[in-house]
């Protein structure tokens, strides 16, 4: 499913692949188009002038290549004036690959000169982008259909990209590598997400965690079932799961690129089903809590690209799954649970299940001695309610490391939006019966969701990203997004 990238110098009469890219700017032929379009008396420039197709930007045109002798599919790109910053070149590579990966075509060459020198990336930033935008295009849900159409299949394998200046050239493939890497991470945790909830229990991501960390060397797992978390008294985590006859599992990947240092934290969500247990959700949509382990997802999917691209960092992963279901023995509301941190909490609401996982394994991953540790989580509603599908929601108890996370999602274009965790909040979380309460109550709910959480992470710089509105689409393109695969890898490589 994978497409291999590489750096090559082409031009017209050795392109052997079946599909180029070439691009026009301001209604001038760039590259290699001029000659191209001489040789096609004009036609190339005719469609400049007048785009016969609806997309204004891809033109996709079969010509002979009289360079070469053979015909080739060119897509023609139009670059327009746009000074193409990092979201925007974004949504420009996406356009490309999305047109690119509806040929029945197995290789590309992309003309790529002029959109270095057209945007104020860099060379490397160019690269990785193009390579996660290829990636994701090519990506396609398909491991619970009976039978695949032949057509829904993507053929692309091979990418190539050519410049006739080399002085770029290093930078260049330093990034397709890099996002290459990326893109598999995220089209990881895309596919993780994506699997219905019997297809992706607790014990099943046990699973896709020991065979990950079979597939590379600095990688390993452990997973503790249900005596082990007893043992560790995590009767938070514990209450979770007490109503599902699926055995909850706490899951650690270790990714040691870098040995001495010591780690950064990746605490995941990972409910597989959230039916809100005795709390019940309303039926509508409820599908859609399959997707309430996209947090452990983007765990998984962030140390896989780490480790495909041999990051020199060192990162501990700690997933929480559990499924969350009503029934005779599951939790109630008002029942009190102690966690690890011996803090007592009154469960309101077992709907807030994703908070009583988190806080146990935040006291957990102390004993790491993490430079940082950041949870992720789909949370609350309310966080979609406050900032809908665009923004992450970050809240942390230190904000250097917020403004690092922040400024990570900005390169990746993978924006998360700071909220606060003001002493203010903290009292809606009072409960008669014990330490604190489970839920907040109406007003600010991912507020205080976060201030719950911050009450077991205060030995160590913490940030917590609500990806509620983030982590999956809903509607006629549902599907989990991989978000925020690509923020925390920016992360982590500039904080190794
Ligand atoms: N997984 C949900 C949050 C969620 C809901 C994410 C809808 C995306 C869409 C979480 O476990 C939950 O149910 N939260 C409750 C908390 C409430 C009971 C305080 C919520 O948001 O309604
Ligand atoms: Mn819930
Ligand atoms: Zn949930």
């Amino acid at each position: 499913m994978s497409i291999s990238f590489n750096t090559k110098k082409i031009t017209l009469s050795t392109l052997n692949s079946s599909a180029a890219v070439i691009f026009y700017r301001k209604g001038k032929l760039l590259g290699p188009a001029p000659q191209l379009d001489s040789d096609n008396a004009g036609y190339l420039k005719s469609l400049v002038d007048k785009p016969r197709t609806k997309s204004k930007t891809v033109q996709s045109i079969a010509l002979e290549n009289k360079s070469a002798g053979k015909f080739c599919r060119f897509l023609l790109v139009n670059l327009d004036d746009k000074n193409l910053n990092h979201a925007e070149l974004k949504s420009f590579f996406a356009k490309i690959a999305s047109a690119v990966c509806v040929l029945d075509n197995k290789d590309l060459t992309i003309f790529l000169d002029d959109v270095i020198q057209e945007t104020d990336c860099s060379a490397e930033a160019v690269g990785a982008q193009l390579a996660v935008e290829f990636q994701r295009a090519a990506y396609r849900y398909i491991s619970t259909f009976g039978k695949v159409a032949e057509e829904s299949k993507v053929s692309l394998k091979r990418v190539s990209v050519t410049q006739t200046n080399t002085k770029h050239t290093p930078q260049l493939r330093s990034g397709l590598k890099k996002g290459a890497a990326i893109g598999d991470g995220i089209n990881f945790a895309r596919e993780l997400g994506n699997l219905p909830g019997n297809h992706c229990t607790p014990s099943i991501l046990a699973d896709k965690a020991k065979a990950l960390a079979g597939q590379y060397e600095n990688l390993s797992a452990r997973v503790m079932g249900v005596k082990a978390i007893e043992k560790l008294k995590m009767g938070a985590f514990l209450s979770v799961g007490k109503g599902s006859s699926e055995e909850p599992k706490l899951i650690i990947l270790e990714y040691k690129g870098k040995t001495s240092a010591k780690p950064n934290v990746l605490v995941g969500k990972g409910i597989t089903f959230d039916t809100g247990g005795i709390s019940l959700k309303p039926g509508a949509a409820m599908d859609e809590m399959k997707f309430d382990m996209c947090g452990a997802a983007s765990v998984f999917g962030t140390i896989k690209a780490l480790a495909e691209m041999g990051a020199k960092c060192h990162v501990v992963g700690a997933i929480a799954a559990a499924e969350n279901m009503p029934s005779g023995n599951a939790s109630k509301p008002g029942d009190v649970v102690t966690s690890m941190s011996g803090q007592t909490i009154e469960i309101l609401n077992t709907d807030a299940e994703g908070r009583l996982v988190l806080c146990d394994t935040l006291t957990y991953v102390e004993r790491f001695k993490p430079k940082s540790v950041v949870d992720i989580a789909t949370l609350t509603g309310a966080c979609v309610v406050a900032l809908g599908s665009h923004a992450t929601g970050l809240f942390s108890n230190n904000q250097a490391l917020a403004d690092k996370l922040l400024r990570a999602g900005e390169s990746a274009s993978d924006r998360a939006w700071q909220m606060p965790l003001w002493e203010d909040y903290h009292a809606s979380l009072k409960s008669n019966f014990a330490d604190m309460a489970n839920i907040g109550g109406r007003e600010a709910g991912s507020v205080t969701a976060a201030c719950f959480l911050s009450k077991y992470a205060q030995k160590y710089p913490w940030a917590h990203l609500d990806i509620a509105g983030t982590a999956w689409k809903s509607g006629a393109a549902k599907g989990a997004t991989g978000r925020p695969v690509q923020q925390l890898v920016h992360f982590l490589l500039d904080n190794a």
